[in-house]
């Protein structure tokens, strides 16, 4: 076996064997099903095989039907063997940080949040091979589809969890660093006053509730807090919770504790 699918095969072996699992037992529980997930998952021997059937039949369409839709993503697949490590490890994050995933059969078939960020790393390999044109078609899919609107362009980390993902829009500059966790309704967006690199870095580990905004090419600083429904115009320090329009630290010292996006920590101490 060649060295990058050895690598490939050890990091998400464990999550796409048990995911073969979970379909083997829901093929056997529901049989109206069974079809529907040979054909996604069972039929496959790799995640990265799987999910580039599956992404193709759920985005495929008049203008770029799934067969050929299948064929780009495998060959981003192919061109870059981290995009399949990293698909892994989003699955797993998923599974420990969101209380209401009990399998990974949940965010592989049914997360916009998975399918959507997925979707992106392939629209990102697409960028980066300067197939924009390629790139910007499946952005707006995923958008129509999934309401996850990233641009190409933007970097994403990996082990990012985007809960529920309705209304996700992340700018072109954006950068998202790893083990980031977000809720639904985010905007990483410009601010509309300057051109150029105008969007927001989140650092390393950050917590950003539902509905928050975060404009403008600020630093969001590793482990920090952003509050549901917060609009954060200026940057935020490591460690720290901002909350409220326009956003101000709150809750006291910044925490040394855990780190908030893995932990899904949502309280402000007293
Ligand atoms: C409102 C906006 C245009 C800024 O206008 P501005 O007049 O240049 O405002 P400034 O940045 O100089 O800030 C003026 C004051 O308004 C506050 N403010 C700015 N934007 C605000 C917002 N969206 N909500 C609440 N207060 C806001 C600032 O904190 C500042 O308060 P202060 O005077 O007490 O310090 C801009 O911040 C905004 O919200 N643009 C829309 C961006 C957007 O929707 N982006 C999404 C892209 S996908």
């Amino acid at each position: 076996m060649a060295e990058a699918s050895k690598r490939i095969f050890e990091a998400s072996g464990g999550v796409w064997a048990q995911l073969r699992v979970e379909a083997m037992q829901a093929a056997a529980e529901e049989p109206l099903l069974a079809s529907y997930l040979h054909a996604a998952i069972l039929h496959h021997d790799r995640i990265e095989d799987a999910l580039a059937y599956h992404l193709a039949q759920k985005l495929g369409h008049g203008d770029l039907p799934a067969l050929q839709l299948r064929e780009v993503i495998s060959e981003a697949y192919r061109g870059d063997p981290q995009l399949g490590v990293q698909a892994a490890r989003d699955m797993r994050v998923v599974r420990e940080r969101d209380p209401a995933c009990k399998t990974y059969l949940q965010p592989f078939l049914f997360f916009k949040g998975y399918g959507g960020l997925q979707a992106y790393r392939v629209a990102h390999w697409l960028w980066r091979e300067e197939r924009h044109v390629l790139a910007y078609h499946l952005q707006s899919r995923v958008s129509e589809l999934f309401s996850v609107d990233i641009h190409p362009a933007a970097k994403i980390g990996a082990g990012v969890f985007i809960d529920h993902a309705h209304g996700i829009v992340i700018g072109e500059t954006a950068v998202v660093e790893d083990d980031v966790s977000m809720l639904h309704s985010v905007t990483l967006g410009g601010t509309g006053k300057a051109g150029g690199d105008r969007h927001p870095k989140i650092r390393r580990g950050v917590l950003i509730g539902a509905g928050a905004s975060v404009l403008g090419n600020i630093e969001v600083g590793e482990d920090a807090r952003i509050a549901a429904g917060s609009v954060v115009l200026s940057d935020v320090a490591a460690r720290c919770t901002v909350a409220g329009v326009p956003a101000k630290p709150v809750g006291g010292p910044c925490s040394q504790g855990a780190r908030p996006a893995e932990a899904m920590d949502q309280k402000i101490e007293d």
